[in-house]
């Protein structure tokens, strides 16, 4: 069985993923230093699949760690998902970001090139886009400087896997470009674990008609959209959770690639309003909403054009928008139920 090293696998997207490589017959093993994810993730990991992964708890800047990782098993593959992820907080603590995001995949590439291991998956996102001048976003789109530290660590990181490879060392990578992933597993035993006041859509949402917060705001009203509020591409996580798996399969046969970047999206675009009356619809909760001021920084639409994934992954995706806020209110349910473990602030 093949061994595949997910790095932050105790995560929102890294916990789908390890349930995924399982149920395609790897066995992933998780490593992350638990600084956003609680350790009951491992549990629902359990729930699910009848088993329990070997977990590495630490830090990837950590190379002793690593070295003991790498030398105590074969490494056959590595995802690499360890990062922070708020984009504000990236403003405030740019340094820390940088050094946990770009340090860190630098600390993880040097392992991965001693141990030799051939095939690795990271984590990219739709921010190298920026506001795209034309829609729907190919590949070949053009980047855009990125607007904070956290989206360029993002397009460093995808620069940085480029020019290793380039260096003819035996590695084959991808760079999965993510849109806006949502949605928990269907059995409700793991899902997106926000700490604090979610920065994101749909916990916000959630929250709110949990009653964790007393109203959702939408950020603006009056942008060129059908009905004044941003476009994005929400994609189940159980859909990019697969998408994962599919690449590791390509890596596995394609012998031509060395480092490709692939979008992950769903291909269609859609409001904040439209995600909210999706979430109403499946939950029948009524959300108590305002619109309010644009948030500096916003991009007003994107979405993917997603072809490329069809091509090379022959993957595309399962779960409709209402299914994932369906999933995501589930969650959201089970966490409340479970608030003596995991609680919000
Ligand atoms: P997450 O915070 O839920 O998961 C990341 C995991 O990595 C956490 O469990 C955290 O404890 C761990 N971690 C962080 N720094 C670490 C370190 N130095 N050493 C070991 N473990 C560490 O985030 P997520 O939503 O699952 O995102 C996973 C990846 O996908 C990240 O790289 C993120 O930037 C990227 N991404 C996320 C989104 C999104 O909207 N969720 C979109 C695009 C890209
Ligand atoms: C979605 C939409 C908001 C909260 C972020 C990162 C990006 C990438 C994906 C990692 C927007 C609106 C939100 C609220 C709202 N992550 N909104 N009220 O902005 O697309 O991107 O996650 O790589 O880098 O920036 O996601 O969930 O924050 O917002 O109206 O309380 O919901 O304005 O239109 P976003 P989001």
């Amino acid at each position: 069985m093949k061994n595949i090293l997910v790095t932050g696998g105790a995560g929102y997207i890294g916990s789908h993923v390890v349930v995924k490589l399982h149920e395609h017959g790897y066995n992933p093993i998780i490593m992350d230093d638990f600084s956003n994810s609680r350790h009951s993730v491992l549990e629902g990991i359990k729930n699910i699949t009848g088993k329990s992964f070997k977990v590495y708890e630490g830090d990837i800047l950590d190379q002793k760690l690593l070295k003991e990782v790498f030398s105590s098993q074969k490494i056959d593959g590595v995802i690499h998902f360890a990062a922070k992820k708020a984009v504000g907080e990236s403003v405030d603590k740019p340094l820390y970001y940088y050094k946990n995001n770009v340090s860190g995949l630098v600390s993880i590439l040097e392992v991965v090139q001693e141990y030799k291991v051939k095939n690795l998956i990271f984590s990219s996102s739709c921010t190298v886009y920026g506001q795209p001048d034309s829609l729907p976003v190919t590949e070949e789109t053009p980047k855009k400087p990125a607007n904070s530290p956290y989206g360029n660590t993002k397009q460093i990181g995808e620069e940085i896997l480029e020019d290793t490879i380039n260096s003819g060392i035996d590695l084959k990578a991808i760079a999965l470009r993510y849109f806006n992933p949502i949605g928990a597993h269907p059995s409700a035993e793991i899902g997106e674990l926000p700490l604090g006041v979610p920065n994101n859509l749909v916990p916000f949402i959630t929250q709110t008609a949990a009653g964790l917060r007393e109203s959702l705001t939408v950020f603006g009203g009056d942008y060129n959209t059908q009905d004044g509020t941003c476009i994005r591409d929400y994609i189940h996580v159980m859909d990019l959770a697969d998408a994962h798996v599919r690449s590791i399969e390509y890596l596995e046969t394609e012998y031509d690639l060395n480092f490709d970047v692939i979008n992950v999206g769903t291909g269609s675009g859609n409001t904040v309003l439209e995600v909210i009356k999706a979430f109403e619809e499946t939950s029948k909760e009524k959300l108590n909403f305002k619109i309010g001021p644009r948030r500096p920084g916003d991009v007003e639409k994107i979405y993917a054009q997603v072809d490329k994934s069809k091509r090379l992954l022959k993957w595309q995706t399962q779960y409709s928008l209402e299914q994932a806020m369906s999933d995501s209110w589930k969650w959201q349910q089970k966490l409340a139920n479970n608030s003596s473990t995991d609680s919000v602030s």
